[in-house]
């Protein structure tokens, strides 16, 4: 069932590291939304969501100190906006104890946390490296 969470290529930015590592956040997204809400288990949830919030840092990390070697301009304000998704990432999962309640936000939360960051803000790192001309094989996006 499409739950409009799903990767596509229009999230794609070129630069394979940080595709690579989006997709994969898409992949553990769509093991919750996959979730059987009644017979599935809390500590299921729980170790996709913790798995969840640990890759998202991760990423972060990655993705932060790759703009800082092609000398991305924004990258204070880009690390402030991945700090504020974090917060509100933990903030939405802890006030959402069951399956249910989570796969019911999730919706929400992915659409906030993921894609309107990937689309307003990760977007800006692809029209800087085409407008720099900044050779994406000579940087290499290093996946931890
Ligand atoms: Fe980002």
């Amino acid at each position: 069932m499409a739950t409009g969470l799903e990767w596509g290529d229009q999230y794609l930015l070129g630069i394979k590291g940080i595709d690579e590592q989006h997709r994969y956040l898409f992949e553990i997204v769509g093991r919750i939304a996959s979730l059987d809400a009644v017979t599935s288990s809390k500590e299921e949830l729980r170790q996709i969501l913790g798995e969840l919030s640990r890759y998202m840092s991760e990423h972060f990390r990655d993705e932060e100190a790759y703009l800082q070697q092609i000398g991305f301009p924004e990258l204070e304000y880009h690390k402030k906006l991945h700090r504020e998704i974090i917060e509100f990432f933990n903030a939405s999962i802890t006030n959402s104890p069951t399956i249910a309640m989570i796969q019911t936000k999730l919706k929400f939360i992915i659409k906030k946390a993921l894609i309107d960051h990937i689309i307003n803000e990760d977007m800006k790192i692809k029209l800087y490296c085409a407008t720099q001309q900044v050779d994406t094989d000579e940087y290499v996006y290093d996946l931890g």
